[in-house]
């Protein structure tokens, strides 16, 4: 059977920004878990584990989404196969891109106590393509962003989502981003020792660990 492929979602686009750095922390915990399944996009070797799963980033940075303008609601399309549906050749990219993927780690600041809109903007262009697969949140922000990923819950639940329980809350007061656009390369940033020790006191990892987890056990499930 072939893994599954997760997408650990860089849902903030501004630049600079912090995400990149945050979504690579998520990357590397899970990828470095021993009790996560995980197992390299490009090991090609024969796969009889049907728990495994792929770690992809997929940073919405690089859809270039323009602001929603679908003329067809999503959910009102064909359900099997809705990407030819679209009207515009970026919605349908992007529906192509959704479709590749079994399941969603969705890292998320937390913006005036909700979501950054380009996260809400890339959910609201499609319905099925998420529909049914399991969804993971780990958010950030000084108190850790609590409210973005209740409003994340919401939002994802409407969209047939499968939210696992665990969503870590990641606390940032030390970390700085450098002033002025930052190319790809110079994008990450050192997370603060300060940070760094609190996610530790608070069991991030372990946090981080049982999302994985229960991701898993979702992907194990048949789809809706
Ligand atoms: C428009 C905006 C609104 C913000 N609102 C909040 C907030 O409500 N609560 C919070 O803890 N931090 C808030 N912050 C701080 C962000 O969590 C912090 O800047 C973080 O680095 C943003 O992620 P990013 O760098 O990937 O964009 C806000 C930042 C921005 C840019």
């Amino acid at each position: 059977m072939p893994p599954k492929h997760v997408a650990i979602v860089t849902c903030s686009t501004r630049s600079p920004r912090l995400n990149p750095t945050i979504t690579q922390y998520v990357y590397d915990v899970l990828a470095h878990d021993p009790t996560i399944p995980t197992k390299k996009v490009d090991d090609n070797t024969e796969d009889t584990d049907p728990r495994h799963i792929t770690l992809s980033i997929l940073d919405l940075s690089k859809q270039h989404l323009p602001l929603y303008d679908e003329a067809i609601i999503p959910a009102s399309l064909p359900a099997h196969d809705p990407t030819p549906h679209y009207t515009t050749e970026h919605a349908k990219a992007w529906s192509a891109v959704v479709r590749q993927y079994d399941g969603f780690i969705f890292v998320t600041p937390q913006y005036n106590w909700s979501i950054p809109a380009s996260l809400k903007n890339a959910l609201d262009y499609l319905f099925h393509e998420w529909k049914g697969k399991p969804a993971g949140i780990v958010s950030y922000g000084s108190r850790g962003g609590r409210k973005a990923a209740d409003h994340l819950k919401s939002i994802l639940t409407g969209l047939r989502m499968r939210v696992v329980g665990t969503a870590p809350g990641l606390v940032v007061k030390n970390t700085g981003l450098p002033v002025g656009a930052l190319s790809e390369e110079q994008e990450r940033v050192d997370l603060d020792e300060k940070d760094l020790a609190g996610w530790k006191d608070a069991g991030v990892e372990g946090m981080m660990r049982n999302l994985g987890m229960e991701l898993v056990c979702e992907l194990d499930k048949e789809r809706w």
